[in-house]
């Protein structure tokens, strides 16, 4: 069976879907790999190193034309769509409801497609969880990025010269990107607090030494999947009290409140932004789904009355080295439950709940 992984025809996408570790385990179970020239350049894997493990390196759209497993990081263009073999077997993270004509186009072509942001949140999926492992690069960083645009000191530095006092951090949205960031924000020093709505991540902010803000509401604004449920106008406008005493006082804010399927909560209104003193930072991962904050614009940094406003796209592409081994060890670990090892084929069970979640197999309306 051919496995082949290409570059991403999107510049901007510097992530790979295939690591030094995933090409070793495919080949020992039996796969034939094949990569485009230059296919680790953005995570520092000459294709010498991948053809030292038996890896062929060939055109993309000889890649396209002959493998049965396709894996890569987004959907495929027209043109690629257009050079994919019939039947073969295509795994990502597709969002298949942003991208609908490509995806019923993959599908006339009888395209088996496993898409997998759409995983369940369960334990069993953990180690194929595309979601979190890319979150938790882009928590850490946005802090990073931040600081490095913040033209202060992070930690207390006591000095004969006097004292630096360390910065405040504020982190909106306690999920696996916001914990993420408080880890990264302590470990440099910062005194950070932090805010969601689902009371379940008090706990959590807390046990990472964040000072948790909360409002209090009468309503669960959990889902059963532990989700955060929109906030009606009446809680809405409490947080925005609230924030409005909390905000003017940080010197870096991290954004990273989402509800799947919805844009991003506005949080930070402009009031917010013009009442935080110049030289501070927002950061708003929530950009590209219409952002958290007021003036952020997606692949920009805005700076108002001397406060910036990071709308960087896409923060694991940043850095794309460690993104795309966690990405290609989620993608390898999901290949390990459609691909029968012994018998060198694919098993795909329809009542697994994994795949019952991932495998668009239906076209979308
Ligand atoms: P997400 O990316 O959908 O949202 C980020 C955070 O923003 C969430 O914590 C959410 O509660 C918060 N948020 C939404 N609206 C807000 C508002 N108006 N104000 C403040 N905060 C707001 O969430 P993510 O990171 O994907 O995590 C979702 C849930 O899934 C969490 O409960 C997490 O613990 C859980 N999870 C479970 C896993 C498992 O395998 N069991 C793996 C990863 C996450």
């Amino acid at each position: 069976m051919i496995l082949g992984s290409v570059v991403d025809s999107d510049v901007n996408e510097k992530r790979i879907a295939v690591s030094l570790d995933t090409v070793k385990k495919c080949i020992s179970n039996g796969f034939s790999v094949q990569l485009e020239k230059n296919f680790g350049r953005n995570s520092n894997i000459h294709d010498s190193e991948l053809e030292k493990l038996g890896t062929k390196i060939v055109s993309k759209e000889e890649i396209y034309k002959t493998s049965d497993i396709i894996i890569q990081i987004n959907c495929p263009n027209e043109i690629e769509i257009s050079l994919i073999k019939d039947g073969a077997v295509l795994i990502g993270s597709f969002f298949p409801h942003l991208n609908k004509d490509k995806i019923n186009k993959l599908l006339k072509k009888n395209i088996k497609i496993f898409s997998l942001e759409l995983l369940p949140r369960i334990t069993r999926a953990q180690s194929m969880d595309i979601l979190s492992s890319q979150a938790n690069l882009a928590g850490y960083k946005a802090v990073i990025d931040s600081v490095y645009e913040f033209n202060r000191a992070v930690p207390m530095m006591m000095t004969a010269a006097g004292t630096i006092t360390p910065a405040k951090f504020f982190i909106i949205g306690a999920g696996v990107a916001g914990l993420q960031a408080i880890a990264t924000a302590k470990r440099l020093g910062g005194v950070v607090s932090a805010t969601d709505v689902r009371s379940a991540s008090k706990e959590q902010v807390e046990s990472l030494g964040g000072k948790f803000v909360f409002i209090e509401s009468s309503k669960n604004l959990e889902t059963s999947g532990g989700y955060a449920k929109e906030l009606d106008e009446e809680d809405q406008k409490k947080q925005e009290q609230l924030l409005k005493t909390t905000i003017k006082n940080q010197d870096i804010v991290i954004c990273t409140a989402l509800i799947p399927g919805k844009r991003a909560p506005r949080i930070i209104t402009e009031e917010m932004v013009k009442s935080m003193k110049s030289g501070s930072v927002i950061c708003d991962l929530a950009v590209e789904q219409g952002g958290n904050s007021a003036f952020s614009e997606p692949g920009k940094i805005t700076v108002i009355n001397g406060v910036k406003i990071i709308g960087h796209k896409n923060f694991p592409s940043r850095i794309s080295e460690s993104a795309s081994i966690l990405f290609a060890k989620n993608i390898f670990n999901f290949l390990e439950i459609i691909y029968d090892k012994v018998g060198k084929k694919l098993k795909i069970d329809e009542n697994d709940e994994i795949i019952k979640a991932v495998y668009i197999n239906k076209e979308i309306s």
